[in-house]
């Protein structure tokens, strides 16, 4: 059941999404092989909601011009699999380590479709690891594309999550206001008010 078409929807450790919750409108990105990690289905290929889907390949496609291979590691996550995501890497990484970089299951953005988590090919090889230039490109061009960097470094408090530089956020014509006012999506929910009038004295 979709609850909310909206792609600027909040989803955090406050604004949980239900169980049910699944995007009518997922879509498999497949621009490259075998370069997803699925921890239950390796053949599975990742999927993102269909109204980031256009601008993630132009973003893909302007950083490919610039030198970049980038891709997709993470896109849409059922609530059953963040779960398991969550299990994995409190097993791997300990659970203090887990509380800063997953979310608990209903919490995760990536349950709406509108999240992802950047990759790159680095030498021909699939990379989850982003390299400065390659992070330091999407800071500067992907809110051009929809995107805003989510979880940035010094707004820990704000988002509840420690700087993930890979983990990318669709919302659409807003992410610009997102951008040049250096807010997170939780900040602009607070005083969205005050934001949009600033908009409209431009
Ligand atoms: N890494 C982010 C917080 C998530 O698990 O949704
Ligand atoms: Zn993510």
């Amino acid at each position: 059941m979709r609850l909310n078409n909206d792609i600027t929807i909040l989803v955090n450790k406050e604004n949980p999404l239900t169980k049910d919750f699944i995007p009518n409108n997922l879509i498999a990105v497949d621009e490259n092989e075998n370069n997803f990690h699925n921890f239950i289905d390796p053949n599975m290929k990742p999927m993102i909601d269909k109204s980031a889907y256009e601008d993630y390949l132009k973003l893909i496609s302007k950083a490919k011009e610039d030198g970049f291979i980038l891709t997709i590691d993470s896109g849409y996550r059922s609530f059953e699999y963040q779960k398991v995501v969550l299990e994995l890497i409190t097993k791997e990484e300990g659970e203090e380590y887990a509380s800063k970089f997953v979310a608990l299951p209903g919490c995760s953005e990536h349950q709406t479709g509108l999240a992802i988590d950047f990759a790159a090919i680095h030498n021909n090889i699939y990379d989850e690891n982003l390299n400065d230039e390659e992070i330091e490109w999407l800071k500067n061009n992907a809110y051009k594309y929809g995107f805003i960097l989510r979880y940035p470094e010094g707004k820990e408090e704000i988002t509840g999550y420690a700087y993930e530089p890979w983990h990318y956020r669709y919302v659409g014509k807003l992410s610009t206001l997102l951008y040049e006012n250096n807010i997170t999506l939780e900040e602009y929910y607070l005083k969205k008010d005050y934001y949009y009038s600033n908009e409209k004295n431009k």
